[in-house]
């Protein structure tokens, strides 16, 4: 299984925070805020990650990260055109990176302390699918993608954004696709915010079935705002300090 990590975009929540830096880059307590994500695809045994990232911060990224040799890791750079085209118009970048392999993708400003290791084996057995992990939100995932799942754990529906949230269980920006996922993708169009929308994505394996969902602890998109940027420095100093975020506990 190969590793994504979607680190473009405008991060105009940022601002002015964003005028010039990616906002992967900023700091989250003692690290820039992509070195999270990374380290969550080597704790779960992932190697080979691609970064895809907007064309004016591909050199910072470069810079920072490298080959990927002092994490142990193979590193590969993709360039994103589109800023504004949304999470799924970035993983058509991983196309021929995917090549046969089954895909994890992460946020590049998702803070979470779940290990994904047992999860990503067992994806790994199956033949096709996808999956996705929510968090429960009780207030406030209506701003979030919301998931639905019936009795026997079945993602039922997943609404993007919705006025009446059918649950309180929010889609982070954690994903395993097996390798339809590109072909799926080429059957979306552009939503009322003209982007190709994950959540578009995911339901296409809802509605054959395919789609699993597992329940995280404690999780955040710490690019949403000042304060939720904020809530992860202070979040990963409280629980972590200054260790490694997703170190197996022994
Ligand atoms: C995106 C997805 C949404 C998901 C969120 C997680 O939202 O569309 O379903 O819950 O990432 O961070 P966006 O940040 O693009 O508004």
């Amino acid at each position: 299984m190969k590793g994504m990590i979607l680190a473009g975009g405008l991060a105009t929540r940022l601002r002015p925070l964003t005028l010039v830096t990616n906002k992967h880059l900023l700091p989250v307590y003692d690290k820039p805020m992509i070195y999270y994500p990374i380290e969550a695809m080597r704790n779960a045994g992932i190697r080979e990650v691609l970064i895809s990232t907007s064309g004016d911060h591909a050199g910072g990224f470069a810079n920072l990260l490298g080959s990927g040799d002092e994490f142990g890791m193979r590193f590969y750079y993709a360039v994103q055109k589109n800023a504004k085209g949304g999470i799924a118009d970035a993983i058509t970048l991983a196309r021929e990176f995917a090549a046969n392999d089954k895909l994890l993708v992460v946020l590049g400003d998702n803070i979470f302390n779940f290990n994904l290791r047992s999860s990503v084996e067992n994806f790994e057995k199956r033949l096709t699918g996808a999956k996705i992990f929510g968090v429960k939100m009780p207030t406030e995932s209506r701003q979030y993608g919301v998931i639905e799942i019936g009795d026997n754990g079945q993602v039922l529906s997943i609404e993007e954004k919705p006025e009446y949230p059918k649950s309180d269980i929010a889609q982070t920006g954690i994903y395993m696709y097996d390798n339809r996922v590109f072909d799926f993708i080429s059957q979306l169009s552009p939503s009322a915010r003209d982007e190709l929308e994950v959540t578009d994505l995911n339901n296409f394996y809802v509605k054959e079935g395919s789609m699993d969902c597992e329940i995280i602890d404690w999780w955040i998109d710490a690019g949403t705002s000042h304060d939720e940027l904020l809530k992860a420095g202070n979040m990963v100093a409280d629980k972590i300090g200054s260790g490694d975020l997703y170190q197996e506990k022994t």
